[in-house]
């Protein structure tokens, strides 16, 4: 596990929204909640849709493509509670946002 500078600072991710940044082979989705920054791995489990393209509300993501619906502060799928997307630690250094990702999604 290794802290990446995404180049992204926080205030370009407006409360409420999302954004989505590559990372060597990982795409991970940042969602601005009103009680903090959060990350994902942004490939949904079923099918590998985007994501931060899904609305959310009250902490939950929606898949655009087949709505399945993810927690977003533990990655946990509402629908079938043993599948989850991976979250990743956040931190925002200086106003920019660091994320701590597995080695291997690096290469
Ligand atoms: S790709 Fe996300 S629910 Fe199907």
């Amino acid at each position: 596990m290794a802290f990446i500078d995404t180049s992204l600072k926080l205030e370009q991710i407006p409360p409420g929204e999302n954004r989505c940044v590559k990372l060597g082979e990982a795409q991970v989705g940042l969602f601005h909640l009103k009680d903090g920054l959060f990350a994902l791995d942004n490939l949904c489990p079923h099918r590998g849709a985007p994501l931060h393209d899904g609305f959310v509300v009250d902490g939950v993501v929606t898949c655009p493509w087949h709505q399945w619906q993810f927690q977003v502060k533990d990655g946990v799928c509402r629908n079938i509670p043993k599948v989850r997307t991976a979250v990743y630690p956040v931190e925002v250094r200086d106003g920019v946002i660091w994320i701590d990702l597995p080695t291997p999604r690096l290469l």
